[in-house]
């Protein structure tokens, strides 16, 4: 059988430390996602959940184990060959950079060419609603709306991997319903496959096609669970509350039984 596109091959990540014995976060992930997944994944913080983002992402090495994105090794140093869009609980907008020029940052620096940048730029930025706002500075907008332009940002690289790092937990609760929708949207009509962190099982079972739910630290699969609810999905659908309260159940035991 074909291998997965995104191998998370028995990965274990220790971080040393200067007195006691190394903080081992991850220990023993195995995880195989296809392309076009979007995958959740669910941990209490401080689990080990943005430590393996930044390891997929190629800014931090594994301490042993390996991850494979279409065909790619990942590491620091293999950077380079994968293009991966991160979207972050912040939107890091540079405050002094108009949204536009925010979204064209990192296709400068792929050197991308002008017209398609261009092109791209005003693509995602309709794609995230906020066609009309290119010319505004970051801070004359709301919070959703800056994530929004983060997201076009993370998109306009056309990434080979979309990181999402609990995107929409800073913000309010209508704000975040309607972003999930859209979140929903923007990922079936730009096919990407992503990878969705979060600490809130309904957004998880909501948002994904698959969810994982990973161990209080160190970091291991609890739970893979696929979410066969067709899209589009409401949030009072009952399939859906079925699922999240029976991973609530089992979250609470998790952490019960962690303490
Ligand atoms: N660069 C680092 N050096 C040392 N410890 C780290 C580093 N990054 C994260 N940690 C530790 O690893 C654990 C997991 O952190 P993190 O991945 O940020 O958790 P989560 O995103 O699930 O809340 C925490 O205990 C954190 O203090
Ligand atoms: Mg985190």
């Amino acid at each position: 059988m074909a291998e997965p596109y995104l191998v998370i091959d028995n990965i274990k990540k220790e971080f040393p430390r200067r007195t006691e014995a190394p903080l081992r976060v991850i220990d023993g992930l195995d995880v195989g996602v296809e392309k076009g997944a979007l995958l959740s994944i669910l941990g209490p913080s401080g689990c080990g959940k943005s430590t393996l983002l930044n390891i997929i992402n190629g800014l931090d090495d594994v301490t042993s184990g390996r991850i494979v994105i279409n065909g790619h090794e990942v590491s620091v140093k293999s950077r380079s060959k994968l293009k991966i869009g991160v979207v972050f609980q912040d939107s890091r907008l540079l405050p002094w950079r108009t949204v536009k020029d925010n979204v064209r940052l990192p296709l400068d620096e792929l050197g991308i060419d002008r017209a398609e940048a261009d092109r791209r730029v005003t693509y995602y930025l309709n794609l995230v609603g906020l066609g009309d706002f290119g010319d505004y500075f970051p801070l004359r907008l709301s919070g959703g709306m800056q994530q929004r332009v983060s997201l076009a940002r993370g998109l306009a690289i056309e990434p080979d991997l979309l990181l999402a790092d609990e995107p929409f937990s800073a913000l309010d609760e209508i704000t975040a319903r309607k972003l999930r929708q859209e979140f929903i949207s923007i990922w079936r009509a730009t096919g990407r496959t992503v990878i969705f962190v979060t600490h809130n099982i309904r957004e998880a079972v909501f948002l994904s096609t698959r969810m994982l739910v990973i161990t209080p630290r160190p970091a291991r699969t609890h739970l893979d669970l696929d979410i066969d609810v067709p899209y589009p999905r409401t949030p009072e659908d009952d399939r859906l509350f079925e699922i999240e309260k029976r991973v609530t159940r089992d979250f609470i035991a998790m952490e019960e039984a962690s303490v």
